[in-house]
């Protein structure tokens, strides 16, 4: 384990730095870098821009944009003078949500404020956090020792939040000058408000847009209802069919490819702890509701081992205008969460066949599969990388992480991870269950983040003090 005594210079720079880390996270907060459709791209590469700045201040070194096609700008940095140290790849991303509505946030979304110890704003969390986490570890070592115990990498994405598109030609044109012998990602959460995870495992993802058409223009619904068909009633027939009456998933073939959890996996998922009521209260649910899924699961094995049908967003008409009429088409946008073992394209495919098939009356049914597909990423969290993350988790919290999985995804670990030949990639972030990530009321947790800071300086010199000399440089 790392001697703490000789870290204070190193933990101390933090803490005395700590203002103008914040105070970078509050300028990038202000940049509404939302990578979506329709949001404008000068804004991602502004937070671009301001993310660059930030590490070139803090001594990195050939800080670059990097664009595939037209891909928004990833942000890439080094520092490479560590010998034969190992290399460790940094990874956040500085493109954040849409705000959603606005007007249900508490105050403006790309106005930090704090409230109560935690700092809200989009992005707060999901990952503007993250970032400058990897920047405040950094700026401690070149700060205080004028050195860093590994040989640092740094890329901080732009597209993670619309699905990663370029991921595989980013690889592919990047990937040599990118290698490193261990990935730290800053993009995971918290257990709690002061208990640090380590997660191990991601859950895939795809989405499909389903439409279905009855009419060739609305038609008076007194002159011919209940005799033409309605087109939202259609639609929703189709979306309620894909779970039961418990909510479990009912697409008959679409969980045959899930891979059920090991022996070990399931002794790890036991083991955690669970208090429902505080589980509630970090979702916001209400008190009449109750939890879906089969309940011969448990509830972490139905989160990160199962896979989870969510309908986005439906168009029909707006209540506001909607008139007599039945309307003539309706549509859906509905996202698969993928468990591990399961093939994206197989279960987009299956949905697809399902809601076909299922589609009532004769109706005309669209499906778009062009959409993004990533598949789950499991590690075994053990070896060197994993004994430094827990000592400095350990050290910065004063309390040992959890092994965890998150049910959300993350495309940019499994490629790079196999890359990199197997490189074991340690995820833990700055959000919390309360952190509202995507939703209104976005925030951060600031004495967590502030950990989190010391914890990621310390895993520095952990991985260069557990995993030897390696030579991956480049
Ligand atoms: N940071 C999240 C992933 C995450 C969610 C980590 C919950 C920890 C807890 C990430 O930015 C994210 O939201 N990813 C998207 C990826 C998608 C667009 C491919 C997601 O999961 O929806
Ligand atoms: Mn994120």
């Amino acid at each position: 384990m790392a001697d703490t005594n000789a870290l204070r210079p190193v933990l101390d720079r933090i803490d005395r730095e700590l203002p103008r880390h914040r105070s970078a996270l509050e300028s990038l907060i202000r940049i509404p870098s939302v990578s979506a459709p329709g949001f404008p791209a000068a804004e991602v590469r502004r937070s671009a821009e301001a993310v660059a700045a930030m590490l070139s201040k803090i001594g990195l070194r050939h800080v670059r944009l990097l664009q595939i096609h037209d891909s928004h700008p990833y942000v890439v940095a080094e520092w490479l003078e560590a010998a034969d140290a190992p290399t460790v790849l940094l990874y956040a991303h500085h493109d954040v949500q849409p705000p959603g509505h606005i007007e249900r946030w508490t105050s403006d979304p790309f106005v930090p404020v704090e409230r109560a110890g935690r700092l809200y704003g989009r992005g707060s969390s999901d990952d503007k956090a993250g970032a400058v986490i990897h920047a405040a570890a950094i700026d401690a070592w070149l700060g205080a020792e004028g050195t860093i115990p590994c040989n640092v990498k740094v890329l901080i994405e732009g597209e993670e939040e619309i699905g990663s598109g370029h991921l595989s030609a980013f690889l592919e044109r990047h990937g040599d000058e990118l290698r490193a012998d261990v990935i730290v990602l800053a993009d995971a959460g918290n257990w709690s408000v002061g208990r640090p995870a380590l997660t191990y495992m991601l859950r895939g993802l795809t989405d499909l847009l389903v439409r279905v058409r009855a009419l060739a223009a609305p038609q008076h619904s007194g002159m011919f209802g209940g005799v033409l068909p309605d087109p939202a009633l259609a639609l929703s027939k189709m979306l309620a069919s894909l779970v039961d009456e418990r909510g479990a998933i009912a697409v008959p073939g679409l969980c045959d490819d899930v891979r059920p959890p090991t022996d070990a996996e399931r002794a790890r998922l036991a083991s955690l702890p669970f208090d429902e009521p505080s589980f509630r209260r970090a979702a916001g649910l209400v008190g009449s509701a109750r939890l879906i899924g089969n309940p011969e699961r448990s509830l972490f094995e139905r989160l990160w081992m199962q896979p989870a049908i969510t309908i986005l967003g439906i168009d029909s008409h707006p209540i506001a205008g909607s008139s007599n009429q039945i309307l003539a088409e309706a549509a859906a946008r509905v996202s698969l969460r993928l468990a591990p073992g399961q093939d994206p394209r197989r279960c987009q495919q299956v949905l697809a066949d399902h809601l076909r098939r299922v589609a009532p009356w004769g109706l005309e049914v669209e499906v778009d599969l062009s959409h993004e597909a990533a598949p789950a990423w499991v590690c075994e969290p053990t070896g060197p990388a994993f004994d430094a993350a827990e000592a400095a988790l350990t050290t910065a919290f004063g309390v040992p992480p959890v092994y965890m999985g998150v049910g959300g995804s993350i495309p940019f670990v499994g490629p790079f991870a196999a890359a990199f030949g197997g490189a074991p990639a340690l995820l833990t972030g700055p959000s919390d269950p309360g952190s509202r990530i995507h939703s209104e009321d976005e925030s951060l947790q600031l004495d967590d983040w502030h950990h989190h800071c010391h914890a990621e300086a310390i895993l520095l010199t952990e991985i260069a003090e557990r995993m030897g000399k390696k030579l991956v440089k480049g």
